[in-house]
């Protein structure tokens, strides 16, 4: 006898065939119907007792959220909502699930808020709308490395603990392994890092970047995927504190090949995952408009889930300079009067999520790609344009998200890169190896960093990025 995913039971065509299905009781009906869920897919396995000739010691054990093993056969299902159903011959409860204990968890069976679902994150995987959202997650975590595989990207694994801050933003988690409470001082009353364990000042890394560089300049084109670490206090439906970050990195490459990247990428994923995720879409899809239904009409999504995705699919993303847009925002109605909570003056000034979210919403009603930004609002690396007031840098901005991607054409040029370091205070002896790069057979290159987690957001139509991460780290919140 084999044993069987549900996925392929529910597929499967195997009429009177026997089988093993291991899952979770998602509910039991008339001491009879049990749904059988093992989290491959959305949908349930019906598995249908012979309660008559069941001990009722074995059927007062099959409760919701049980574990339990089934030998049966399959057979087409004779009530409707089933293709097929599996008729049991053998069941074993592996795991029990006390029914009075069960009720005060989220695996009861009603409707919890997404805010439940947090506090019991260690269970929300059984459910459906969080089982659904992790499995898109996997799939297009699967198709990340799937495009840049196929392109001939090579996968680096950057360090997750390292001695700089490559944003430059003051952003780090320290590591250390000092005794807190008998810190090593120097004479001047300094902390002596020197007798830490790796010697200097460490922390977890902010972007694989300056390292992914570094690579680039050897293998030609790569990428990075991990997880990134930012102690930024933005206690925000769009902010982690731990979040996973795609950043490719091409040599010989300029901005314009860059933009193209990241739209063709973007792209790429969200097919994949419209061809391969297509239950997981469906429901999400309806569970936004279940939750959408009671908001005023302007705060509703303008299309559902899968419409939308197929927008960005088919059309081309708009590029925009940040000198053009800062003029559409000056005049646009919102800054006029004086709607935006930062209005828009000068020319210089930072773009806000709220921004960035007016021209992408409202104004060109379509994904854009914001480029040449002011050089005294952006990181260190960038290049230097021209008109020496500019840099070669690049957002996407998505509906409902705002930035999904920062990149940028890089400082290629020594003498440039080292100077715009010592106008910020980066200390050069810190990045020798960084700079080192710019010595030996520099060249043109460009990459970008996506947020993974903004992307599933978007993939997945949920609103707040504590629901489509494991378990998310926050200000304040590192439970389980
Ligand atoms: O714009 P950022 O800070 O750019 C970089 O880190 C560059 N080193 C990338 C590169 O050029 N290789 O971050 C890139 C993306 C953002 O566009 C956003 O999607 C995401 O990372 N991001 C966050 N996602 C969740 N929580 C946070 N706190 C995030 N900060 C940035
Ligand atoms: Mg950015």
């Amino acid at each position: 006898m084999i044993r069987k995913k549900i996925v392929e039971i529910l597929e499967s065509n195997d009429l009177l065939k026997d089988f093993i299905i291991y899952g979770w009781v998602k509910s039991f009906r008339n001491n009879q119907f049990i749904a059988l869920n093992d989290g491959s897919c959305l949908n349930n396995l019906q598995c249908v007792l012979d309660f008559e000739n069941t001990a009722e010691e074995l059927i007062n054990s099959i409760n919701i959220g049980a574990a339990i093993k089934v030998k049966g056969t399959l057979h087409e299902s004779q009530g409707r909502g089933q293709r097929v159903e599996i008729k049991v011959n053998e069941l074993e409860i592996l795991g029990k699930a006390n029914p009075e204990d069960v009720r005060k968890t989220i695996l009861s069976p009603k409707r919890h808020s997404l805010e439940k679902l947090r506090e019991q994150a260690h269970l929300r995987v059984r459910t459906n709308t969080f089982g659904a959202v992790m499995r898109l997650r996997s799939k297009l975590s699967y198709a990340v490395h799937h495009f840049f595989n196929q392109k001939g990207f090579n996968y680096v694994h950057t360090p997750i603990i390292t001695g700089s801050d490559a944003e430059g933003a003051g952003e780090t988690f320290k590591v250390t392994n000092f005794d807190l409470k008998n810190i090593p001082t120097n004479e001047a009353g300094e902390i002596d890092f020197s007798q830490d364990f790796f010697g200097k000042e460490t922390n977890l890394t902010v972007s694989g970047q300056l390292e992914a560089e570094t690579f680039a300049l050897g293998l030609s084109n790569v990428y990075t995927f991990g997880p990134t670490f930012r102690a930024e206090n933005s206690n925000t439906s769009r902010h982690l504190a731990e979040f996973w970050m795609i950043e490719p990195e091409m040599a010989f490459c300029e901005l314009d090949g860059n933009m193209d990247l990241a739209e063709e990428f973007i792209k790429f994923v969200l097919a994949y995952v419209v061809e391969h995720c297509a239950d997981d879409l469906a429901f999400l899809e309806q569970r936004l408009l279940e939750e959408e239904k009671n908001k005023p009409k302007e705060q509703r999504s303008p299309m559902p889930l899968r419409e939308k995705l197929d927008f960005v699919i088919k059309n081309n993303f708009k590029r925009v300079s940040y000198t053009e847009a800062i003029e559409i925002l000056r005049n646009s109605k919102p800054n006029k009067k004086k709607k935006f909570q930062y209005l828009i003056e000068d020319w210089g000034a930072d773009l806000q999520s709220e921004h960035e979210r007016y021209l992408v919403e409202k104004h060109f009603k379509c994904p854009v790609i914001l480029f040449d930004y002011p050089a005294s609002i952006k990181a260190f690396y960038m290049r230097l344009n021209e008109d020496g007031k500019t840099v070669r840098a690049m957002d996407v901005l998505f509906p409902g998200i705002g930035e999904i991607v920062g990149g940028s054409q890089r400082e290629e040029r020594y003498d440039v890169l080292l100077d715009k370091m010592k106008a910020l205070s980066i200390d050069p002896e810190e990045l020798w190896w960084y700079l080192e790069t710019r010595k030996f057979g520099t060249c043109k290159h460009s990459g970008f960093g996506l947020g993974f987690e903004r992307l599933v957001l978007f993939a997945s139509g949920m609103n707040n990025i504590r629901d489509v991460i494991p378990y998310p780290r926050t200000p304040q919140n590192a439970e389980f």
